[in-house]
């Protein structure tokens, strides 16, 4: 041969993978561990049994009836899960959504119903109007031109809504509206209605995002015209999620949201490292029925998939882990 020799490689001295050798030396290592701790259950819940069912951009999941939902929720107890997040989907609607703030209506009634059921659970309930009005937007129309979502007028709906919830025993509210001044309208709500101790969950900084479309199906919440690209969030933008998010918190939020958590983890870790509130990721419906088709087709594993999406957002710094999979999850880390 002819050229220059090659000389012969230094040999490494720092070896990753001593560390990597054997399960037990990775377990020793390991600096993100997800727990059943960490884990909340979103669940439909229909206040018509003909409602009832299964979804089916979202396989494994239901639409609960208020009959059925107790005995679901006994198990999601025993499974070892702390908290679930209760989503109505009410046998009317109309133009403003009033079935959101009725005494009676669907969420009251399955509050009461899993407590019920299982007394130790966390109930958090989603204070949102979208389930509830004709037209699927998350407040009041305002018909324009241009038709927009009057921010304003709908703050005293959302602050009734929530009351309605903290009367009926929900432990925490979730408004996920991305209505300016949400936070501040129901703590000021909750206060003044003698519920001081109901804990707000802000969906503060949460995206328009493709990702929605199973959840749309399920809580048949999905607007008949327009988009809600003016209250939710740009995908492209970063700093104005710090300024969603330090204003939710001067509004008294308790914890924040990052939602659709999986595209977003840059946002998580930022939050996480800019405030010192828990954080919950929202692994959302889109993102359940990406992992649950490709499974189902034998083009990844799904317990895997899981393990590796909800590690990722733990370690991105999310304290509470919002998923569809939570109960399989469960069990994966109970096996
Ligand atoms: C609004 C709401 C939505 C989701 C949670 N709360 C839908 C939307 O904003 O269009 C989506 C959750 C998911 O996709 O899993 N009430």
């Amino acid at each position: 041969m002819t050229g220059p020799s090659i000389p012969p490689p230094e040999l490494p001295r720092v070896r990753f993978r001593r560390l990597r050798r054997s399960p037990a030396i990775a377990r020793l290592v390991r600096e993100t561990v997800v727990s059943i701790d960490d884990l909340v259950y979103p669940l439909f819940i229909a206040e018509a049994d003909t409602d009832a069912g299964p979804i089916d951009a979202m396989p494994g999941q239901l639409r609960w009836s208020l009959e059925g939902i107790g005995n679901e929720v006994r198990e999601v107890a025993e499974l070892g899960i702390p908290a679930v997040l209760l989503f109505g989907i009410p046998s009317a609607r109309d133009e403003i959504g009033t079935g959101a703030w009725a005494e009676d209506g669907v969420i009251p009634r399955a509050v009461a119903a899993v407590r019920d059921a299982a007394p130790d659970l966390l109930i958090i309930t989603d204070v949102c109007l979208c389930e509830y009005t004709t037209h699927g937007h998350c407040g009041v129309v305002d018909p324009g031109p241009p038709m927009q979502v009057d921010n304003d007028a709908t703050l005293p709906l959302l602050q009734r809504t929530a009351v309605a919830h903290a009367r009926a025993g929900a432990d925490v509210v979730a408004p996920s509206g991305m209505m300016d001044g949400m936070v501040a309208a129901v703590r000021s709500a909750l206060d003044a209605a003698g519920y001081p101790d109901v804990a707000i969950l802000s969906y503060a900084v949460k995206y328009a995002s493709a990702f929605y479309g199973p959840f749309r199906e399920a809580a048949g919440g999905a607007p008949r015209f327009g988009d809600r690209r003016t209250h939710q969030m740009d995908v492209a933008n970063r700093r104005e999620a710090l300024r969603e998010a330090v204003q939710d918190v001067a509004e008294g939020a308790d914890i924040l949201m990052v939602k659709p958590a999986l595209g977003r983890l840059d946002i998580v870790r930022e939050l996480r490292d800019r405030l010192d509130l828990p954080l919950a990721a929202y692994n959302v419906s889109g993102e359940y029925a990406m992992v649950k088709g490709a499974a189902a087709r034998g083009w990844v594993d799904e317990r895997a998939a899981v393990m590796e999406i909800l590690t990722g957002m733990k370690r991105a710094g999310a304290d509470l882990l919002i998923t569809y999979h939570a109960r399989e999850m469960a069990r994966w880390l109970r096996a």
